[in-house]
């Protein structure tokens, strides 16, 4: 217990790591398809809104718990708690939070083992290794399992080593390699025929999808996953951040940063689909949909590669590592959570906790590897779909209804001495207190 915390060393390196945990699959994959199958920048233009007006004030609170109480979950609720009735509710929505991550870095470190596969896939073949290639892009037991202990390794790896030297290091280095692979797929795939239909295809608004009650639920739901909100990963980031840092300012920019790499995720796969299909792949599923799941990211855009003879290779090759790179920045900050929560309140060391936590983690995963079928959607919708939005709620609840308003002020008033003359004091708590809980619930019962 007498350990110090660790902290970020500089706002860079905490926006790296915050926007390293919000961007990731749900961004890259899960937002382009959300867009296409739901009117294109029709759900653009909701999902901005939402991400705004609601999940960036879920997000504040995360960040403002989390720095007040200098603590992981569990303990940060409590700690701004009263009673005895709200302490125990803290420690149930603490604990709820830790066992949901957990189950989605377990679905989460499946999906990250298949872009780790694919991106040995060129590599095999540039080696001449036809049969290893082979190997690598079929959807085996064995196969998906290997990869899942390789991913869970370097996740366990990197939070070993703690939040400056492990988290902070890690993410200042990868996150800007993101950003520049992404860029650089962007515009290489707009020179390709077909590229200019798909950028049509995503950013031509089809208006008369907006007030579709499925299309709202779909942007509130992508917002709050891709934010990583509700389950206690942006509360603990939050609570490596320096008191002298303005916590209004870094929230937008992390949600800038997540929403901007989304857009621009869209622009990168929307186009490569259209590329894919005026090269003669199929890009339709049988329901005469934009193929979405699974089968986008493992067969679609492969096959695309493949298509596109020697720079394919290379594509692929950098394809693949801007995936893997998304989902490793987001795969220790779910790790993080149960790991801070061992090493504050059970006095455990850091590595062992990593080693044992990414065990347990690893062996959820294999049982749905060899599961898939009844499993991984099982997994997928509790964690995401009922989870993720109730503990997002009873964040709200804990910040506007059950946390003194004056600490909430005084908290943020750190770093950012006159908040309360801003806009930001003058919306936020009016907001935390009716229209976050409010929309949370409507959306949710939809
Ligand atoms: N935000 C991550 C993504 O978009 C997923 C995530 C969810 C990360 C919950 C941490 C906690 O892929």
């Amino acid at each position: 217990m007498a350990t110090p915390r660790g902290e970020f060393t500089s706002r860079f390196g905490f926006l790296m790591a915050a926007s390293g945990s919000a961007v990731g699959l749900g961004n890259i994959w899960g937002f382009p398809t959300n867009a296409a199958s739901n009117g294109g920048a029709a759900f653009l233009f909701a999902y901005l809104i939402l991400a705004f007006a609601l999940a960036y004030p879920a997000l504040m609170a995360e960040l403002i718990i989390g720095r007040h109480a200098r603590a992981n979950a569990v303990t940060a609720l409590q700690s701004i708690s009263r009673g005895r009735k709200s302490k125990i509710l803290a420690l149930a929505v603490g604990f709820a939070g830790i066992v949901t991550v957990s189950f989605i870095l377990s679905f989460y470190a499946i999906v990250s083992g298949w872009m780790i596969a694919h991106f040995f896939d060129p590599l095999a073949r540039l080696a001449g290794l036809d049969a290893l290639a082979q190997w690598l892009t079929e959807d085996a037991v064995v196969r998906n399992s290997l990869f899942v202990i390789i991913f869970m390794l370097l996740t366990v790896y990197i939070i070993s080593a703690g939040v400056k030297d492990g988290i902070e290091k890690w993410a200042s280095r990868l996150m800007p390699s993101l950003i520049v692979i992404l860029i650089l797929l962007i515009l290489y795939v707009l020179t390709l025929p077909g590229a200019m239909e798909g950028m049509r295809a995503y950013l031509v608004p089809d208006f008369s999808r907006i007030a579709d009650p499925a299309l709202l639920v779909d942007a509130m739901g992508q917002a709050f996953f891709s934010l990583s909100l509700g389950v206690g990963t942006m509360l603990v980031y939050g609570s490596y951040i320096s008191k002298r840092e303005n916590l209004p300012v870094v929230g937008s920019l992390v949600a800038l940063l997540d929403v901007g790499i989304a857009v621009m995720a869209g622009m990168l796969i929307i186009p490569a689909m259209y590329v894919a299909q005026s090269n003669g792949v199929e890009i339709y599923d049988a329901s005469g949909g934009l193929i979405a799941g699974p089968g986008l990211i493992v067969s679609v855009l492969p096959s695309l590669f493949n298509s596109m003879g020697s720079v394919g290779i290379l594509v692929a090759i950098a394809f693949f590592l801007l995936m893997t790179i998304a989902s490793l920045t987001s795969s220790i900050s779910m790790l993080e959570v149960p790991v801070a929560y061992s090493v504050e309140h059970h006095g455990v060391d850091r590595p062992k906790a990593a080693i044992i936590l990414g065990a347990v983690v690893t062996v959820i995963s294999l049982i749905i590897v060899f599961n898939f079928d009844p499993l991984f959607d099982l997994v997928v919708t509790y964690t995401t779909e009922i989870s993720q939005p109730l503990l997002g709620f009873a964040f709200c609840i804990f910040v506007a209804w059950i946390w003194s308003r004056n600490e909430v002020l005084e908290e943020i008033r750190q770093g950012s001495p006159n908040v309360d003359a801003g806009i930001f004091w003058r919306v936020w708590p009016f907001y935390m207190k009716f229209i976050c809980p409010l929309a949370i619930l409507v959306v949710y019962f939809q």
